[in-house]
């Protein structure tokens, strides 16, 4: 029997209805499909309009879903994470929410909140419990409703951002498929690059908070976008290396779906060539913590027991990684 590895064993998205196109955009403020399409490569994004519905309930589609899919009951999973920056509340979690609007009575949950890093961040911690054997069904989900703190007033993030979510099953594999490496950063001093100011306890919700418009996302688009390049690129290399592989080892590069060109970029960067790189960001934009799994479960049908995968990804904190593992169906 070879060493146990945390596998993704099922994976499962969800996305809303209703379509924010970039002709939509154009009505609300100044900008346009041509700019939109040749500096961030989206052409739509889905947005969450069903009244009452928050992140958790897009978790919850997610996770019955997958479910399903793989035949599992509510009632054995043991626990749920949830990556996300929209919690629908500061507190309770959202994965507690999510457990109960599944049925996963025996489960617990907690929520992990590194922005766009979330689901690599939340999958390894998940994983933990699987490899060291503590639990034997672990969900790892990524979602955010970015429309909940997008300012459509604002073309500099409005553009970019769109709600979603991605869930995967993690079980114990020992036929050598699974997680096989990953590679973590942070580095706090990026926190006033992409972050949003107010809500928290360093700027407690006031009438004046509301009015300067600070509970919305912000960014500094171009610092973000350079980090981004040098955080993914650098991770993903320092994972292949340490796993004696190179570019043409790797079949399937997951990147998150920041920005088009970050993602050539990074590509262009690893000599990786489009062909072998997940893409959806066309038409879902930025969904923050949902865009890597988003990305697994659209190309599941392309992947093959035995893949090599390389998760990568960059987020506010700042925080960034790459993970490298041996799809397990
Ligand atoms: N439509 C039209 N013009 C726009 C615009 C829009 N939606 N958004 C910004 N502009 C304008 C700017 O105001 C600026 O005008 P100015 O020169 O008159 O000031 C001009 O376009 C160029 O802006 P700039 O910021 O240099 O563009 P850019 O090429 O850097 O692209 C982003 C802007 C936001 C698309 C890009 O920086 C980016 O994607 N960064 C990463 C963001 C990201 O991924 N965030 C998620 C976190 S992982």
């Amino acid at each position: 029997m070879g060493k146990t590895r945390a596998a993704i064993t099922g994976v499962q998205g969800w996305v809303p209805e209703d379509r924010l196109t970039n002709f939509d955009l154009e009505k609300m403020v100044d900008t346009n499909d041509e700019w939109i399409t040749s500096r961030t490569g989206i052409k739509e994004r889905r947005i969450l309009r069903t009244p009452g519905w928050a992140t958790s309930d897009m978790c919850a589609e997610a996770v019955k879903g997958l479910l399903e899919k793989t035949g599992t009951k509510p009632g054995e999973i043991d626990l749920i994470i949830v990556a996300t920056v929209t919690a629908d509340m500061i507190f309770p979690d959202t994965a507690n929410t999510v457990c109960d609007k599944v049925g996963a009575k025996n489960a617990f949950g907690f929520d992990v909140n590194a922005a766009c890093s979330g689901f690599l961040f939340a999958l390894t911690t998940g994983a933990q419990f699987i490899q060291n054997e503590t639990y034997k069904k672990v969900i790892v989900v990524g979602a955010d409703m970015m429309s909940s703190i997008i300012d459509y007033t604002d073309r500099n993030t409005c553009v970019i951002f769109g709600d979603g979510a991605g869930a995967v099953l993690l079980e114990a594999r020992k036929d050598g498929t699974g997680i096989q490496d990953f590679v973590l950063r942070g580095d706090g001093t990026g926190r006033h690059v992409l972050h949003m100011k107010a809500g928290g306890s360093l700027h407690p919700a006031t009438a004046e908070t509301v009015a300067n418009r600070e509970h919305y996302a912000y960014q500094d688009g171009k610092r973000v976008f350079m980090h981004a390049v040098r955080g993914m690129v650098s991770t993903v290399e320092e994972v292949i290396r340490r796993n004696k592989m190179t570019a043409e080892d790797v079949d399937w590069l997951v990147p998150h779906q920041a920005n088009m060109r970050i993602i050539t970029s990074v590509a262009e960067h690893l000599h990786f060539p489009l062909e072998k790189v997940m893409l959806n960001i066309e038409k879902y934009g930025n969904t923050t913590a949902g865009t890597l799994p988003l990305c697994l479960w659209e190309y599941e049908n392309k992947l093959k027991k035995g893949d090599n995968v390389v998760l990568t990804a960059f987020g506010g904190g700042f925080t960034w990684g790459s993970l490298y593992l041996k799809w397990a169906y």
